[in-house]
């Protein structure tokens, strides 16, 4: 089990830093397990000049997974896009192949007073973002600045699916349903745009191997009101980059914080990279107040998926539980009243909690 760690900027390296006593009780119990560090982001740019340093994508490619904190911080601001912190992840995604996203909107329960919709709302919410990674207006050419007909400064991006690129996501979005509620919705924008409709006729053309999995299709905008509106509605969502990125922001307000929302990000054979959906938090930073849970449950996912070690996921996510049963909380998922720990006391807690199961 050869795991690549890459803290990031910000708060990345406080979260991560308490996944890793995870991995040290994990170890001492006999797991074989061998972590090596490296920068990226701004990290990455401190240390080679490159956001993604090469020395970092041997690392992460030579690994068996990926353990990421976050990337960006203010002092990156003006750097060219090209240099940008956020470009270091986009690279490495797309370095490694990894174009699906997987993205739980699970509310514990004791967390239902955390979120701001009410409870009845979101109560037992236990929703999948599948998202496409590699892909979309992230990726496509042409992309640029410059000048139009009249003088005027432009800027252009490019929307742009390949067949095959929704063909495979598709099929772990149809893949993910089987193994839960068997309800597909597929989200889009073919009202308007031609790579949603392109996307729409490939996803309802790949149902037809799976007739024991409901599919349906939403418009985004309409996807943004539901969610709100209705969000037990969804079992699981398969959708592009863009609208899976903003969409899975909006979904974890109903877990009640992005703190607690993991993700893992696999290609074709489940190799992953592992990160919190949230940022870097520049504003947090060294202050020991970030929430480490999202962290430490994307760790849990990389056992799940890449190691295909459902017990050790498991004891993970009920080491996590069991902290929140007792009332520990961050900032972030505390209640007015509630009494308020750290970054370092949260990641002590489930330690312990995993040390005792
Ligand atoms: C995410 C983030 C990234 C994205 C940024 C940091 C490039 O928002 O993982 O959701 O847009 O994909
Ligand atoms: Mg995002």
């Amino acid at each position: 089990m050869k795991i690549a760690i890459l803290p990031g900027d910000g708060i990345g390296p406080e979260i991560v830093g308490e996944a890793t006593k995870i991995l040290h009780v994990l170890a001492r119990e006999g797991l074989p397990i061998e972590t090596e560090t490296a920068p990226i982001g701004g990290a990455g740019y401190e240390a080679a000049r490159h956001p993604l340093p090469h020395a970092t994508l041997a690392l992460a490619r030579e690994a068996d997974a990926v353990l990421l904190g976050a990337v960006g911080g203010p002092r990156y601001d003006a750097l060219p896009r090209e240099l940008r912190p956020e470009q270091g992840i986009l690279a490495i995604r797309k370095g490694l192949g990894l174009f699906a996203n997987l993205r739980p909107a699970l509310l514990f329960p004791e967390l239902t007073a955390s979120s701001t919709l009410k409870a009845e709302v979101v109560a037992g919410l236990d929703l999948m973002i599948v998202r496409e990674l590699t892909g979309d207006i992230y990726f496509g050419e042409p992309r640029g600045r410059g000048t139009n007909v009249a003088g005027e400064s432009e800027g252009f991006d490019t929307m742009r699916y390949s067949e095959s690129e929704i063909r495979r996501i598709a099929r772990v979005g149809f893949e993910t349903a089987r193994g839960r509620k068997r309800k597909l919705c597929s989200v889009d924008k073919a009202n308007v745009l031609d790579t949603s409709i392109l996307w729409r006729e490939v996803v309802t053309t790949v149902g037809r191997d799976y007739p024991d999995v409901a599919l349906s299709h939403m418009y985004v905008d309409n996807a943004a009101m539901q969610l709100v509106r209705n969000p037990k509605q969804f079992d699981v969502i398969v959708t592009g980059n863009l609208f899976g990125d903003i969409l899975s922001d909006e979904a974890s307000m109903l877990a009640g914080s992005i703190g607690m929302l993991p993700s893992a990000s696999l290609d074709e054979r489940r190799k992953g990279l592992y990160e919190p959906i949230h940022g870097s938090a520049p504003n947090l930073a060294g202050q020991d107040k970030a929430n480490p849970l999202a962290t430490i449950l994307s760790l849990a996912m990389m056992f799940r998926y890449t190691f295909t070690r459902d017990d050790v996921a498991a004891r993970i996510e009920r080491a996590v539980r069991v902290v929140l049963a007792d009332g520990l909380r961050t900032s972030d998922i505390a209640q007015p009243g509630e009494r308020i720990i750290g970054t370092r006391a949260m990641g002590d807690a489930v330690t312990a909690a995993l040390v005792r199961s």
